[in-house]
């Protein structure tokens, strides 16, 4: 008999179909049983009487535990009211009956769950993650490809930091010192002048000491980069991405969303533009809010928070003091003292999902910069090549994959949007 997937179980009504499973959760009243079932496509109630079954598989049945493994045959059914389907079962055998399972169905604190991550994952929120998580990736790589970029993946050990200095993992590498990527940037830099449009998708690594629940050490991050364009296609481009992400995931990942319980409103209104405001303008508003920053500073993760929280859909901050921002980032001619460069905040307290610029294309301009910024000019030197023979007015953007997924799926902590995260006090499991 063919195993059928439990998200396919509408098509198998009224026919005896075989499931291979988890026992999420069973109970049992008298001469009946009732197994949850998760087959990892979704859920599905199965039923298990007496009559139907013979004197030693029901005693066999009793036996079973939290996650015990089965093979499982019966005849499916709808539920007489809901979107469920059952199955009531003729026979069943047990891969395992598993011991007393740790995640019970009580209350349990996050360090816990943290530390049986590689079980946790079981569980249906985390599960409904994953899947929100995983349409986010495949629409990224749909979006791409449907708009001519092709993907370049850059190398994770690197010569030199692509941020800031001071967040750069460092490592032995033969007789010199390597240190993991913090973005593949400036390598689709290089590859623009072979492919026009560029990205990469990957992890990407950054020792932040910040201790807040929108950091982490490791992260998947997407870079784009194209050339022949200006800020304002940029932004265009990355409105275009997010829209298309948020809405397959809106298509997707109904069911996903409902065990999360997202106020699915709050996503719809992606359909209208993105607000646009410059730093300037952040700046004074979030000072009439009551935060105390001062003119030209960056907004700290407080300010995005609560910035963010006055819209009701993701908000473009452009134009930040080139002071504060990467080296790389081109200078705004009309105010030399600003970066032509944006972040795109999400709405809903979330803040930074994208960073993204102009670059400098200017030889000179980029070498005084790599020298004010005290950064190796040796290292940079493939860098500033770019800049030799045959550069072009480009930019592009990186978005924080967890950062998203966090803000779709309407959850405060990043730690729960990575299958096994890495933060400044997390390496296991
Ligand atoms: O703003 P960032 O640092 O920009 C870059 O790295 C550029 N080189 C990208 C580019 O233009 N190609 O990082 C980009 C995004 C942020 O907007 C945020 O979403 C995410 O990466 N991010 C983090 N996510 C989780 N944990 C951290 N520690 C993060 N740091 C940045
Ligand atoms: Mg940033």
């Amino acid at each position: 008999m063919e195993t059928v997937l439990i998200k396919d179980l509408a098509k198998f009504v009224d026919q005896e179909v075989e499931i291979k499973a988890w026992v999420a959760n069973f109970r049992s009243s008298g001469k009946i049983a009732f197994w949850q079932l998760r087959d990892g496509s979704g859920f599905a109630q199965a039923i298990l009487s007496s009559t139907e079954l013979d004197e030693t598989k029901w005693q066999e049945l009793q036996k079973v535990s939290l996650e015990s493994s089965v093979k499982i045959i019966g005849k499916v059914s709808k539920h007489p009211k809901k979107e469920e389907y059952e199955i009531q079962v003729s026979d069943f055998e047990f891969y395992q009956i598993a011991e007393e399972y740790p995640i019970a169905k009580k209350e349990h604190g996050v360090d816990f769950l943290m530390d049986n991550r590689h079980l946790w994952l079981r569980s249906s929120h985390q599960w409904a993650i994953m899947r929100v998580r995983n349409t986010l990736i495949s629409a990224t790589y749909d979006f791409f490809r449907e708009h001519n970029f092709i993907k370049i993946d850059s190398p994770i050990l690197t010569p030199n930091a692509c941020e800031g200095t001071t967040e750069l993992f460092e490592l032995d590498y033969f007789d010199t010192k390597a240190y993991l990527s913090q973005s593949g940037q400036l390598y689709l830099e290089a590859a623009i002048a072979a492919h026009g449009r560029v990205f990469d998708f990957g992890p990407v690594f950054r020792a932040e000491k910040s201790k807040t629940r929108r950091h982490l050490t490791e992260f998947w991050m997407m870079d784009a980069e194209m050339a022949f364009v200006d800020l304002a296609e940029n932004l265009k481009v990355q409105e275009d991405l997010i829209r298309f992400m948020v809405s397959a995931v809106l298509e997707k990942n109904k069911a996903e969303l409902e065990i999360l319980e997202r106020d699915i409103k709050a996503l719809e209104n992606i359909t209208k533009p993105f607000y646009k405001i410059t730093h300037v303008e952040a700046v004074k508003k979030l000072q009439e809010l009551g935060s105390d920053i001062k003119d030209g500073e960056d907004l700290g993760a407080d300010d995005e928070t609560i910035l963010t929280k006055q819209y009701d859909n993701p908000l473009f901050v452009t134009h930040y003091p080139s002071k504060i921002k990467a080296f790389y980032m081109k200078r705004d001619a009309e105010d030399e003292s600003k970066a032509l460069c944006a972040d795109l905040l999400a709405p809903e307290g979330y803040g930074e999902i994208i960073g993204g610029s102009q670059r400098e294309d200017d030889y000179q301009e980029l070498l005084k910069r790599i020298k004010e910024h005290r950064l190796p000019e040796d290292a940079f030197s493939w860098y500033l090549d770019l800049r030799k023979y045959g550069s072009v007015p480009h930019g592009g953007f990186g978005f924080g994959l967890e950062r998203i997924v966090a803000w779709v799926c309407g959850i405060p902590h990043i730690r729960e949007t990575i299958p096994f995260p890495r933060t400044i006090s997390r390496l296991n499991p």
